[in-house]
């Protein structure tokens, strides 16, 4: 719980833009360097291109994107994210290795 509230004052300092920050969230599932298939589902991401990981983040905040059975989950983790912060995240989705 200590951990889960010092990540989360921490996403607060850096404010909303920061890819690495916004993609703490995600790390529960798809792994820290997104190296996880995401609840054995998804795909692994790490290293997607922007645009590719931006359309699908964009499908599943619209509601259009189920891949895996799994769309409503991710429409919820998408919910609350404006266009910048998805282009953010993407871009930063697209450094991991
Ligand atoms: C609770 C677990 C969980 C969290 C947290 C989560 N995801 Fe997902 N994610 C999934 C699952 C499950 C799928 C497969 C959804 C489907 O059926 O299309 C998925 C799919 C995806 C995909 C497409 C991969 C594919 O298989 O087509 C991307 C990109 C993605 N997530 C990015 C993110 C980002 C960015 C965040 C944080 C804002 C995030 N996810 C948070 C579980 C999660």
């Amino acid at each position: 719980m200590k951990t889960l509230i010092a990540i989360l004052g921490l996403t607060a300092m850096l404010g909303a833009a920061d890819g690495a920050a916004l993609y703490q969230k995600c790390a529960a599932c798809h792994g820290l360097k997104g190296e996880k298939a995401a609840l054995g589902k998804s795909e692994v991401i790490a290293g997607w291109n922007s645009a590719k990981t931006l359309e699908a983040l964009k499908g599943y905040k619209a509601g259009t994107r189920n891949t895996k059975g799994m769309g409503a989950l991710m429409k919820g983790q998408t919910a609350a994210l404006s266009d910048t912060d998805m282009k953010v995240i993407a871009d930063h989705i697209a450094g991991l290795k």
